[in-house]
């Protein structure tokens, strides 16, 4: 195996970081990292918007249902889904643009995650840990407004990035040929794959939670799916211009 592919097999979210900053260089050389993803029609649809003051940390780490490493981290960045740069150079261009589509959404979604994965290993591969934070759309609203985020513009997910006070174990994937199809979409689950799997999760649970937790994937599935997922997201979107056609 290649170092490249070492590193991303070694990946695991981390939640505690050392008080150690993270350097201006090695920063701006993280998001410039982002930004060598790939980028659909080369559109580049992102903003990432660093947050340093603590009072703003605070209201976000609440927002993110009281997740304190979003105080605690070195660098917080909330990346953002943005289309307002392109629709303002339109306009200077002289150009009336269209906006609204829900493909822009995409395009701008996929792109901000290509952006933010390709910062995430370019943090792990010098020593730094991250933790992404989708509970910033608990409250979009919010968030929008303390970032003063215009319309076509709305925050995807956070990073906490900083150096790791804490070295979890990596949280095992689902096996591969429960991923990968051959030709076609085979929608049979193979029961002994996935007990094996549920079996491998609920071991890692109980290890990593000293036997306080032990759910097996699929039970935790289920309960994610038994529950509504963020249901003001649509209302927010179209609030915000993005997806209303
Ligand atoms: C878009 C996105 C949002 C996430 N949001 C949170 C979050 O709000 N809080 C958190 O602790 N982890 C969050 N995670 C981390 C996942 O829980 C984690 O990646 C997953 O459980 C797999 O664990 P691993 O990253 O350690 O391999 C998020 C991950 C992604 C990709």
């Amino acid at each position: 195996m290649n170092p490249t592919i070492e590193l991303l097999k070694k990946h695991r979210s981390i939640r505690k970081f050392t008080e150690e900053p993270v350097s201006e260089s090695t920063l701006q050389h993280l998001i410039e990292a982002g930004q060598a993803a790939a980028t659909s029609s080369f559109v580049q649809s992102v903003s990432v918007i660093r947050i340093t003051n603590t009072e703003t940390r605070t209201q976000l780490a609440t927002v993110a249902g009281g997740q304190q490493y979003v105080e605690t981290c070195a660098e917080f960045l909330v990346i953002c889904a943005d289309m307002k740069r392109n629709e303002q150079l339109s306009i200077k261009q002289g150009s009336t643009p269209k906006t609204g589509f829900t493909e822009h959404f995409l395009i701008a979604a996929i792109d901000a995650g290509l952006f933010a994965q390709n910062l995430v290993t370019a943090a792990e591969s010098s020593g730094l840990g991250v933790c992404y934070i989708g509970a910033l759309r608990n409250d979009p609203q919010t968030v929008t407004e303390l970032l003063k985020l215009p319309d076509l513009v709305c925050p995807l997910f956070g990073l906490c990035i900083g150096y790791p006070a804490q070295d979890p174990e990596v949280k095992p994937r689902m096996p591969l040929s429960m991923i990968l199809h051959q030709e076609h979409y085979d929608a049979e689950i193979n029961d002994h794959t996935l007990n094996d799997y549920d079996s491998i999760v609920r071991h890692y649970y109980a290890t990593r939670t000293g036997g306080k937790k032990s759910q097996a994937w699929s039970e935790q599935m289920a309960t994610f799916f038994g529950k509504e997922s963020r249901p003001h997201m649509l209302e927010y979107l179209h609030h915000q211009g993005f997806a209303k056609k």
